[in-house]
């Protein structure tokens, strides 16, 4: 193991030049506009602000953890630092073909437990949380961090990432799209007019965040799931008021319960789509019964805007893709990619037999890792890079007929976030699943490719290279 906590993992990406420190900044809007500027840009650094307005120095916001960074996401998640794109997302294939689970370890203590505050000594303005945009309804105290649930059938702890918006000194607003795991346990707790016991970390192993952030299967723990790929149990301490566990090397953390008939407006906050599109709604609340932090805490940050400030995730998500498409018997795929998010996600495949684009662009669909949320599934040829927008762009224009080649999926699961749909008619949307391969039952007599043959281009760079150095 490299590094335990979210702390040796900064020193790691200090070592080789990834990470910057930025001081003086006002919680409000500066943070936001800095991220959006810097974190994005070349050359891509994770942000560590300190000495932020009204607040002691130590007391400290990280963002841009993987912004852009296969260096970062490779430390991550325990790969070699000089993997490539594609060595990247075999590995996670691999990973994905033969998981390790190793349940968590409970510890009786932990750092996080360095200041620990119960009901009304509990004050989470006591913290830097950012008010990121100038368009957002309120602070944002929860944009990269875990929301901890148990399934009360089940007993097995699930881990998302849902944004959270802090109301007052000791209630936050809990916003989970519908048809998360999260949400659905929280609702099963509903449904029997109980609240539900929610823990939140803040601050962690990002490995955390990446398995939170992404579709494990029902019943698996994304505490399991990391200890895996770690190769070593996350140290737990369990929660004094909801039983639940917490990663005891937490930055920050907080305890309580999310009531089915206690809801607070919650938004606008601009999300990874790049707009405003859920807007303001009510949602329920979350009353903090303790929060607990480490001395000289750091909050994780993930402020999203339009690309390339959305989401980052996207090569983890590309390996999940293939293995569900795998999983669900379509063969000889070449290559997955995500781009815009979840909205629009290349597939390159073999042909091997008729229908065979077809089956594999629905199934990218409409998949677990792909259901929610897409827009356009593209299916190519095996000399197409789906990674490269301009070959897969031309697969497009020049191999799809659109009348022919575009199919519709309708009714497909959506949620507020989706900005194409208004706001009293959200929950639905279409998926377009574009077949872009040449047609199979002509593939051997479609017009071939111009240009030069390798061996040409071999050789004029062999001969005449030496005028373009
Ligand atoms: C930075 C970040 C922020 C996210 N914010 C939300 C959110 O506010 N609400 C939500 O439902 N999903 C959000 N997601 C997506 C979920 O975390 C993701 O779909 C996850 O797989 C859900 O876990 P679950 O299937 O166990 O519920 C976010 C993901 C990331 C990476």
């Amino acid at each position: 193991m490299l590094y335990n906590d979210l702390r040796g993992w900064m020193e790691k990406v200090d070592e080789f030049g990834e990470m910057r420190t930025v001081e003086g900044c006002d919680w409000k809007y500066e943070m936001g506009a800095v991220s959006e500027v810097y974190a994005r840009n070349p050359p891509y650094s994770a942000i560590l602000f300190d000495k932020i307005k009204d607040y002691p120095a130590g007391h400290r916001v990280l963002v841009g953890v993987h912004h852009q960074s296969l260096k970062r996401q490779c430390l991550t998640t325990h790969l070699p630092l000089d993997y490539d794109r594609n060595q990247f997302i075999q590995a996670w294939r691999q990973r994905l073909n033969n998981p390790t689970y190793i349940p968590p370890r409970v510890v009786d203590s932990g750092p996080v437990m360095e200041n620990v505050f119960d009901g009304d000594d509990v004050d989470l303005f006591s913290l830097p949380v950012p008010h990121w945009h100038e368009g957002d309804g309120g602070r944002y105290m929860g944009t990269a961090h875990l929301v901890i649930t148990r399934d009360m059938d089940e007993g097995w702890v699930n881990i998302g990432c849902y944004r959270v918006m802090v109301h007052d000194k000791n209630t936050l607003a809990l916003y989970i799209s519908p048809g998360k795991q999260g949400r659905i346990i929280r609702q099963k707790y509903f449904d029997q007019g109980r609240p539900c016991p929610v823990a939140i970390s803040f601050g962690d192993d990002p490995l955390l965040l990446t398995a939170a952030a992404n579709s494990l299967p029902w019943g698996k723990s994304e505490y399991d799931y990391a200890g895996g790929i770690r190769g070593q149990a996350v140290d737990v301490v369990i929660g004094k008021h909801t039983g639940l566990p917490i990663p005891a090397f937490s930055e920050i953390t907080i305890e309580g319960e999310c009531y089915p008939d206690n809801q607070r407006p919650e938004g606008p906050y601009g999300e990874w789509t790049g707009y405003y599109a859920s807007g303001e709604r009510t949602e329920p609340i979350i009353k903090v019964k303790r929060l607990m932090h480490r001395n000289r805490p750091i909050l994780t940050g993930a402020p999203s805007s339009r690309p390339p400030g959305g989401s980052d995730d996207n090569l983890v998500r590309s390996a999940f893709i293939w293995d569900h498409m795998e999983k669900a018997g379509v063969p000889d795929i070449r290559g997955v990619a995500c781009f815009q998010g979840r909205f629009f996600t290349a597939v390159s495949i073999k042909q091997r037999y008729p229908g065979h684009a077809k089956q594999a662009g629905f199934v990218a669909a409409q998949c677990g890792a792909g259901a929610y949320l897409g827009r356009y599934i593209v299916v190519v040829d095996d000399d197409i890079d789906p990674y490269d927008l301009n070959d897969v762009t031309w697969a497009m224009c020049t191999r799809s007929d659109p009348q022919a080649d575009i199919d519709f999926i309708r009714r497909a699961w959506s949620g507020p976030l989706d900005p194409v749909i208004p706001r009293d008619k959200k929950g639905f949307s279409t998926r377009a699943v574009i077949d872009a391969t040449r047609p199979y039952e002509w593939m051997k007599d479609y017009p071939k490719v111009s240009g030069s043959s390798e061996e040409m281009k071999e050789l004029a760079v062999k001969k005449y290279g030496k005028f373009f150095k």
